[in-house]
């Protein structure tokens, strides 16, 4: 399969038509953005580290009963995914408070809850992707009640698995982003990605952080980092 017009830029990957009207080939760049864009920098190898361990992990998912919008990796950059409407939601569990919440609630970064969080984001850059409820979300015409529930569902869903995943290669699932699309037949799948972008890795045992907030934070050694976390997940 073979890209033809690019139908999106975004500030890590670009999506492109194909000749088959129901898949997207999505590239990933080193492109690193923070704080909605306004810090910019480059993380070598990231793109493909996060497009393989997406990949991976979406493989897992699927096999664990979760759709998913991954069809076929084309390259360590490249994959082709199902056409999907994004829903302009940004979906979060956490599991342990840090970032956005631990500021929001002045509570320490650590805190490991009894159970998970859920919350959502309108994913709209111009805004700042502020936070909404689920009423938010019906009145502004975002999702219908039917796709939040089953958004939800998939949600905590996800979270179970990758949870496990991580606790089996001594990394804690602090919290993470997801995003999820519409296939034309309306069926709901998750999409987007799942990397050291889009979620926050602790080490079991040291705590050390191995993901995107060493980038965030400038707390150095950002290479290195997903570059553990691959090799933890894919053994390389
Ligand atoms: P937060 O604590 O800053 O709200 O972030 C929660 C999780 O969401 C964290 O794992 C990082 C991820 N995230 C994104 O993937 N994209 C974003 O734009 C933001 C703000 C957070
Ligand atoms: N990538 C996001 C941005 O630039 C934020 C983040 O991951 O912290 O807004």
């Amino acid at each position: 399969m073979e890209k033809k017009e690019q139908l999106y830029e975004g500030k890590a990957k670009k999506v492109y038509a194909t000749e088959d009207p129901e898949r997207y080939i999505v590239s990933y760049k080193d492109d690193a953005t923070a704080f909605n864009g306004l810090k910019k920098g480059t993380i070598v190898g990231k793109g493909a580290i996060n497009n393989r361990m997406t990949n991976f992990l979406m493989k897992q998912l699927e096999e664990a009963g979760i759709p998913t919008h991954f069809v076929e990796e084309l390259n360590d950059r490249e994959t082709v995914v199902k056409k999907v409407q994004i829903v302009p939601l940004e979906v979060i569990i956490r599991n342990i408070s840090a970032g956005s919440f631990a500021k929001r609630y002045g509570v320490e970064e650590g805190i490991v809850f009894s159970s998970p969080t859920i919350e959502f984001s309108y994913k709209n850059d111009e805004l700042g992707d502020p936070l909404l409820n689920s009423y938010h979300a019906l009145a502004l015409g975002l999702a219908t009640q039917a796709e939040i529930d089953r958004i939800k569902e998939l949600s905590f869903a996800v979270n179970d698995f990758l949870k496990a995943f991580m606790k089996a290669h001594n990394v804690d699932l602090v919290d993470f982003k997801m995003e999820f699309g519409r296939l034309s037949d309306g069926t709901i799948v998750l999409a987007d990605e799942i990397s050291p972008d889009t979620c926050r890795f602790w080490d079991s045992t040291t705590h050390e952080k191995l993901d995107k907030d060493r980038f965030r934070r400038d707390l150095g050694n950002v290479e290195d980092a997903y570059q553990e976390m691959m090799r933890r997940i894919l053994g390389e």
